[in-house]
């Protein structure tokens, strides 16, 4: 292509022609297309690596997150610009600085009640990322707030900015009929979003492990758990990002819902067995009924700061995973599932007793799958 591409940028940027340039010489400068509102920081150039350009420049809602660490790393090492709004403190921030070249991960303050704050996070933006969530309701953010109000302010201010690429992260199990609050908010969540921004991409993870997880590190902690005969079919955390990424990449992926599982199924006793024959741990159960359990959780729940479990949480982690076998997964954003017998001793070596820190996972009988 003949012409030049002038973006625009800030004026020291640019070229200066000295006022003494006479029209022959200007005409004989190469015509100039200026596209006034693409950012020169966004034109894809370079390898592809965390120093080159990728294109996207993202903000991710929720950064500061167990997924957000593994999101923002992902889009860092690619080359991207990423704005995380934040309502932490800056030292609870230092370990995403590194995880972008420099200049390239802009933090700022947010207030999610603020429309304002949502417009200003995502000006510069071409991509948005909705990873807000928390397990508990507190007295300031109730599950409505998180999963209803939140999702859909950002949804609006993305479709007023005129961005085009909306991922929200929803959960498998989101189900209006949910016995579990946090459940049946994600359902109206994902309606929200759908008709603020119809053309938004919704993924349903399972619940995922990872190393900073509080689904094996939970049942690792403590093996207690309901009567009910549930499966599971957890997804890896760093699974999700990637298709997270891919989707942002994949121009057909706006407007679909993508169910996000690992490739087997598992009873969850067998799974939770399994998490303590990896640990090198004496698995000693305690099955409770769901009643019962949900008394205990109560007692949890009144911690003011991060609750070990709550009844909301016993509900949702005894909810059998739902099957959508007419909905894309993980395969169809070019991700093979990484299985429970792949990863867990990522997240699980910590909790071995230091003899058996490097024992080797052969002797582990895998999991039993079940496929139902
Ligand atoms: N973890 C799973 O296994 C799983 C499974 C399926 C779906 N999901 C969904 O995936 C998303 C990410 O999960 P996650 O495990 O990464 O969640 P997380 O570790 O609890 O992180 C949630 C993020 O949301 C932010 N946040 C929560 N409430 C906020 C509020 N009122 N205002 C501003 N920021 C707020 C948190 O900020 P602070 O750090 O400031 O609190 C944090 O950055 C969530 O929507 C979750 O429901 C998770």
């Amino acid at each position: 292509m003949a012409a030049a591409v002038l973006v625009s940028r800030p004026a020291s940027v640019l070229p200066r022609f000295s006022s003494s340039c006479s029209p022959v010489v200007l005409s004989a400068i190469p015509l100039t297309v200026q596209q006034r509102k693409v950012h020169h920081a966004v034109i894809p150039r370079g390898k592809g690596g965390r120093s080159s350009s990728s294109g996207v420049a993202a903000t991710v809602f929720g950064a500061t997150g167990f997924l957000g660490r593994y999101v923002v790393n992902r889009l860092g090492r690619m080359g991207s610009q990423i704005v995380v709004p934040h309502r932490c403190d800056q030292y609870d921030l230092m370990y995403l600085r590194p995880m972008g070249d420099l200049g390239q991960i802009i933090f700022m303050e947010w207030d999610a009640r603020n429309k304002d704050s949502i417009r200003e996070a995502l000006a510069h933006s071409n991509v948005v990322i909705n990873l807000v969530g928390r397990e508990w309701e507190t007295k300031n953010y109730p599950f409505e707030d998180t999963y209803v109000s939140i999702p859909q302010q950002i949804a609006k201010a993305t479709r007023e900015a005129g961005i085009t690429k909306l991922i929200h992260v929803s959960h498998l199990n989101a189900d209006i009929r949910s016995p579990s609050k946090y459940l049946r908010n994600k359902a109206v969540g994902e309606m929200a979003v759908r008709e603020e921004f119809p053309d938004a991409i919704i993924m349903k993870p399972a619940e995922m492990f990872g190393r900073e997880d509080r689904f094996f590190n939970h049942f690792a902690s403590d093996p207690v758990y309901s009567t009910d005969s549930l499966c599971f079919c957890s997804s890896q955390v760093v699974d999700v990002a990637k298709a997270i990424i891919n989707a942002i990449k994949d121009p057909d992926a706006n407007g679909k819902t993508y169910a996000l599982v690992g490739p087997n199924r598992y009873l969850l006793h067998d799974l939770v067995e399994y998490v303590y024959a990896v640990a090198h741990r004496p698995f000693v159960p305690y099955p409770l009924p769901r009643p019962l359990y949900h008394l205990v959780a109560s007692f949890f729940a009144m911690n003011p700061f991060e609750p070990w479990t709550t009844p909301d949480k016993v509900d949702r982690f005894h909810t059998t995973d739902m099957k959508y076998p007419g909905l894309p997964g993980l395969e169809d954003l070019g991700i093979v599932p990484a299985s429970v017998e792949q990863k867990a001793i990522e997240v699980l070596r910590r909790h071995r007793r230091f003899r058996f820190l490097e024992a080797e996972l052969a002797d582990t009988k895998p999991a039993k799958t079940v496929n139902y």
